[in-house]
């Protein structure tokens, strides 16, 4: 896929995702559909979902809708490339996960990744959004522009 493809594969998801969810305010279903349409709208990607930050235990992520193989259920703020991104705030992006001190392994065949933060209209940190691919190196700035802009406009807006 070249990066013009990639780019405009972005632009067709956000608009197919903002079609089904017009009107539907329940977060889950919002979450649900996000992760199954980029989860099949995209070859490089193996594992696709939300990781919540859990009221309970605010600086713990918890496992939320996902597509792929059994994902982890818990991850503290700080670990793994998931929870670098909820503590940082950041997009994290990660072209060789063996070469990441503290990856966490969910599926052994994960080698590359991206973790985009997701925040509600307030600014309030409330899940990140993990991809993982099965090939090393396969997410770059267009991933990481296609995703923010999608999460912002599906959950940041008012
Ligand atoms: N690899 C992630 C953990 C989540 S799974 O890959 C689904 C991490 O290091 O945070």
């Amino acid at each position: 896929m070249t990066p013009d493809e990639k780019r405009l594969r972005y632009e067709e998801t956000a608009k197919e995702i903002a079609a089904v969810l017009e009107g539907e305010t329940n977060r889950v279903a919002r979450m649900t559909t996000v992760a199954n349409v980029l989860h099949h709208a995209f070859d490089h990607y193996f594992w696709t979902g939300f990781y919540l930050v859990d009221p309970d235990k605010p600086d713990e992520l918890v496992i939320g809708p996902y597509q792929g193989s059994l994902g982890c259920l818990r991850i503290p703020f700080g670990e793994g490339v998931c929870g670098v991104a909820a503590a940082t705030r950041e997009t994290q992006i990660v072209e060789d996960v063996h070469a990441f001190q503290g990856h966490i392994a969910c599926d052994a065949r994960s080698e590359s990744e991206i973790v985009v933060p997701v925040f509600d209209p307030g600014d309030q940190l409330i899940a990140v959004f993990d991809v993982d691919s099965d090939r090393k190196a396969m997410f770059n700035e267009t991933d990481r522009d296609g995703l923010e802009r999608i999460l912002r406009y599906q959950f940041a807006s008012a």
